[in-house]
């Protein structure tokens, strides 16, 4: 029966955060320059197709998040969806040593100071549109103006771990 898996889960965070992490996502990173330094964020809770005209995306940040504070500053921000053998480097760029996030990531930053990675799977450039306060995040939209796919699949986030895409089962393919 369903509801024998259902719990409560009030005197227990970790109840929350072990069930959504069954839930598979993409990851992004949100990335600016700001006066030559770089602050990437990266986010699971990134999501595509909030809206297509105007074309907006949504993202939840933890309020307590110091590089959100520094971003949320920037015109522009860079979103990548990391890819296929980027697990290490999504690592990399999340790591509490904010000073070592980018070293030997391969970047392009735009006029605006968008920061890109290079290999992902597809890249937008964003301004923020609206922020609005849901719990102990920030529910967070934004405008992409800009947006390209590249060549490669995106990395899947499940079960706390990285996965890649496997081949379509033969049923789905046609
Ligand atoms: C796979 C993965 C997914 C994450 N998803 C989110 C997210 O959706 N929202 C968020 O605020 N932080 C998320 N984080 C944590 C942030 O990337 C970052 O580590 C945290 O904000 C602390 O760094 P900061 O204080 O520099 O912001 C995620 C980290 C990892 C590794």
């Amino acid at each position: 029966m369903i509801q024998n898996s259902l719990r409560e889960f009030d005197a227990d965070p970790m109840i929350v955060r072990q069930t959504f992490a069954q839930f598979p996502s993409g990851v992004a990173a949100l990335a600016a320059d700001i006066d030559g330094a770089k602050h990437a964020l990266v986010a699971s809770s990134f999501m595509v197709g909030v809206s297509l005209e105007p074309c907006l995306v949504a993202v939840a940040v933890q309020k307590a998040s110091v590089t959100w504070e520094q971003i949320s500053k920037a015109g522009r921000l860079g979103v990548s969806i990391f890819g296929k053998g980027q697990g290490g480097l999504t690592r990399q760029l999340a790591h509490k040593d904010r000073a070592a996030r980018f070293e030997q990531v391969a970047i392009e930053v735009s006029d605006d100071g968008a920061v890109f990675i290079d290999g992902a799977a597809l890249w937008l450039d964003c301004s923020i549109s609206a922020v609005s306060e849901a719990g102990d995040h920030w529910m967070v939209l934004l405008e992409a103006h800009r947006l390209g796919a590249g060549e490669n699949e995106p990395l899947v986030w499940h079960g706390s771990t990285f996965r890649e895409l496997a081949s379509p089962p033969a049923v789905d393919a046609a």
